[in-house]
């Protein structure tokens, strides 16, 4: 990949830049937990995006998109947002970076990379990152790993229309090799635990599947959990966050709130609570605990969350099926991947008939991953 973005990045600008790379990211458990205050449990992974940048002693940027094959010139003011949507994520971090007082002088850039898209991998924060990171070095800004993080996250909020929590953009900025970090989203107090589980492997299974639409069903989400947690604010003023909510609030709220409201409140003090239990279970290397938690958050995503779909709860449904340890849709959902976590001499069988059977049923075929936790936003030497 680099080679082919050093090529072009030759034909088209004559010179040679320096190397940036992100990654796209996993979360082991914690879904939709990010933007309520709460736990997430993410790692970076080996799929990511590679930049080679330079200034170009211009106000303007020029952005070649290797895998779209599409060149695009934008200038750094606030009207100056290209149409092109890959182009409003870069666009997104400038305006961001500018906005927060640091500088953002012209370049030049060809990009590529290998995070599938629609796929609930975080291509995006992979993206948002790479710029992120590399803009600051280059225009020396000294902003910090956080809020470059941030940076990525107000990109998504004011450029591309998602109101997302930190998770993805945090994971690409602090992955490291080996370790899921466990972040409290309301403190921003982070840990690292190194993830090697022996005799386990970690394996997506992507349905191809992208709804369209996600986005705003998402910031509906979002909306339900902010509206659950005012409710239950006027009782206990010391909810900040849906996150700091008991369940037993909740249930004082109940005929106050939509049921729908209700029901994603009940999922998030749920599924915070599950972070907690399965960071506890791998110091103690209890993966049956772990897995166990996993398919509750599934069950949690499906029918309270509804942020599933008949071909993720079908995957699902065969993991337990096969006795495979923790199955559950990964990321925020409408489509994209399950993460399964499944004892190795299980892994063949069930990814052979996983493949085969969802290709049977819904007529195309789910694509594999195999998960090594790596890096996030770097230089590249
Ligand atoms: C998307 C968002 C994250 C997070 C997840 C769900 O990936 O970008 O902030 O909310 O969905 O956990």
């Amino acid at each position: 990949m680099k080679t082919r973005i050093a090529e072009k990045f030759q034909t088209l600008f004559g010179c040679e830049g320096e190397f940036y790379a992100s990654a796209g990211r996993i979360n082991l458990i914690g879904e939709h937990t990010d933007y309520n205050g709460g736990y997430v449990f993410p790692g970076a992974i080996d799929k990511g995006i590679i930049a080679e940048i330079a200034l170009n002693g211009t106000d303007k940027v020029c952005a070649f998109s290797l895998d779209l094959d599409e060149y695009v010139e934008f200038g750094l003011n606030e009207e100056d947002k290209p149409a092109q949507s890959w182009a409003c994520y870069i666009f997104g971090v400038c305006r961001e970076t500018i906005k927060r007082g640091g500088k953002v002088a012209g370049f030049n850039t060809v990009f590529a990379g290998d995070v599938p898209l629609g796929a609930g991998l975080s291509s995006s924060a992979a993206l948002e990152s790479t710029f992120a990171f590399a803009l600051n070095e280059l225009n020396a800004n000294g902003i910090d790993r956080f809020e470059l993080a941030k940076i990525g996250q107000s990109t998504e909020h004011n450029y591309c229309g998602v109101k997302c929590g930190i998770m993805d953009q945090f994971a690409s900025c602090f992955g490291k090799e080996g370790a899921l970090i466990r972040l409290n989203c309301k403190t921003l107090e982070y840990k690292y635990f190194p993830f090697n589980p022996k005799g386990y492997k970690l394996v997506l299974i992507d349905s191809c599947v992208k709804h369209e639409l996600a986005s705003s069903a998402y910031n509906k989400r979002r909306q339900s959990c902010e509206n659950a947690a005012a409710a239950i604010r006027k009782n206990h003023p010391e909810v900040e966050f849906l996150s700091d909510a008991k369940r037993l609030w909740l249930d004082e709220v109940r005929a106050e709130i939509p049921q729908e409201d209700f029901l994603r409140a009940e999922y998030v003090i749920g599924e915070v609570q599950r972070v907690l239990d399965v960071c506890d279970a791998l110091e103690r290397d209890d993966y049956e605990t772990v897995g166990e938690m996993m398919y509750q958050t599934h069950f949690g995503l499906s029918k309270l969350y509804e942020v599933s779909c008949p071909e993720l709860d079908y995957l699902n449904k065969l993991a337990r099926k096969m006795d495979v340890t923790g199955s559950r849709v990964m990321g925020g959902g409408f489509g994209g991947c399950t993460i399964n976590l499944v004892k190795d001499e299980l892994y063949k069988d069930f990814v052979d008939t996983a493949v085969a059977s969802f290709t049977e049923k819904f007529g195309h075929a789910p694509k594999v991953y195999d998960v090594v936790i790596s890096d996030g936003a770097r230089k590249l030497q």
